[in-house]
């Protein structure tokens, strides 16, 4: 893999120049925990050894070439380190754009371009978190190229994180919490990441699957006004808990409220659909904690019991999975040995997350395949995939 990408790379970008890095950032799942990281609330997310592979060369000018094996047809990309703006043509590229902007407004001036090419095996918009693979990854590298200066060496893997979660906000407009980035920067081999949005503490947490593995099923469904919908979604929360902390002017988020609570306060909220995402962001938090809590004690069938209570709240308050989520959802739920089934990311499209005992994964993928496309008209992807580290450099 690292050869023919490097050798790629040559035939791409010539031979002139430093000698080139070679990188990956992992995606990421969600195993619980959906739509509570920008209310504050807790998540659990593990990266995965799927990801984004990077070729890296720094320039002594201040140009920008990048170029995606996942988008041939684009050819390279160009564009320079002065005066940076999200443009449409620029397409996939405003990503590690928007990190090197990121970097220079927390006053990690980038001095010069790079030549930049990409491979990812993560399926592109799939809800497995390529965009923010691709914001780790650059990070990464840009930190990399520094690295001599102290500076850049004590940027941490979680400030990477929030640095690609700044740069997804403020210059590609997407008001995404800091999961993602987070889980992809964080990532460690066969764990999840428990992790407290609202003071980002965080802790490690083994997911040992004996007899059993995380199936992803992808929708294919194409995803057009997903990031619209996601910040009305966000911002239905933000008016919700604007009304509540009129009554009770000490709480700072949905994520502090227990189910209890909410009941008591939910008729100040005058919308009914907003009361709906209010109830989901509170109801998924308390379920992430008990879900965490169950999975410490080795009780996967409890932890599988919250994920399809997740998936529903998803689908009735929350309103993000669609037919299509549903449809694997409710099509998985059918099958012996599927212990737990949900649709993980943002929703609108993407994909579902399964814990599957070993011997039904075939049945799996077979059954839910078959009715998904007889519903649907296109057929799902599925993955059995595996909990992997956060981002690395492969040695030559
Ligand atoms: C997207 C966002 C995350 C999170 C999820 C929903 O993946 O990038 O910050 O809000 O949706 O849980």
């Amino acid at each position: 893999m690292k050869d023919k990408l490097l050798e790629k790379f040559y035939e791409v970008f010539g031979r002139e120049g430093e000698e080139p890095g070679v990188y990956f950032a992992p995606g990421r799942v969600n195993l619980i925990g959906e739509h509570t990281d920008y209310n504050g609330g807790h998540v659990f997310p593990c990266a995965l050894t799927i990801g984004t592979y990077g070729v890296a060369r720094k320039r002594n000018d201040s140009k920008l070439r990048f170029y995606s094996l996942n988008f041939e047809d684009k050819g390279v990309i160009e564009s320079s380190i002065i005066d940076l703006k999200p443009e449409k043509q620029a397409d996939w590229t405003n990503y590690p754009k928007g990190i090197i902007w990121a970097f220079n407004e927390k006053n990690y001036t980038i001095p010069y371009g790079f030549d930049l090419l990409l491979y990812g095996n993560i399926p592109n918009g799939s809800g497995l978190s390529s965009s923010a693979s691709v914001e780790v990854l650059t990070g990464f590298i840009l930190r990399d190229f520094y690295k001599e200066n102290s500076i850049f060496d004590n940027i941490s893997n979680e400030e990477l994180a929030i640095i690609g979660q700044f740069s997804e906000n403020k210059f590609n407009g997407v008001n995404c919490g800091i999961m993602d980035q987070f889980a992809i920067a964080m990532g460690k081999k066969d764990n999840a990441i428990f992790l407290d949005t609202a003071t980002l503490k965080f802790e490690y947490a083994p997911v040992k699957l004996e007899g059993m593995k995380l199936v992803i099923a992808c929708s294919n469904k194409k995803r057009g006004l997903a990031d619209s919908k996601y910040n009305e979604r966000r911002s239905e929360c933000e008016d919700a808990l604007k009304e509540l902390q009129a009554k009770k002017p000490d709480l700072n988020s949905l994520g502090e409220l227990t189910e209890e609570e909410f009941e008591e306060l939910k008729s100040f909220i005058s919308d009914p659909v907003k009361a709906k995402r209010a109830k989901h962001a509170v109801y998924e938090n308390q379920r992430t904690v008990k879900a965490v809590a169950a999975l410490k004690e080795n009780d996967i069938i409890e932890f599988g019991r919250l994920m399809n209570q997740s998936h529903e709240s998803l689908s009735k308050d929350y309103e993000v999975t669609g037919i299509e989520l549903d449809t694997l959802v409710e099509e998985a739920w059918k099958i012996d040995g599927v212990i737990g089934s949900r649709m993980t990311g943002a929703g609108f499209g993407g994909c579902t997350v399964s814990i599957v005992k070993d011997e039904a994964v075939d049945t799996f993928i077979k059954n839910v395949g078959e009715a998904y496309e007889k519903k649907i008209g296109y057929a799902a992807d599925f993955y059995v995939v595996e909990i992997g580290d956060g981002p690395k450099k492969i040695i030559l």
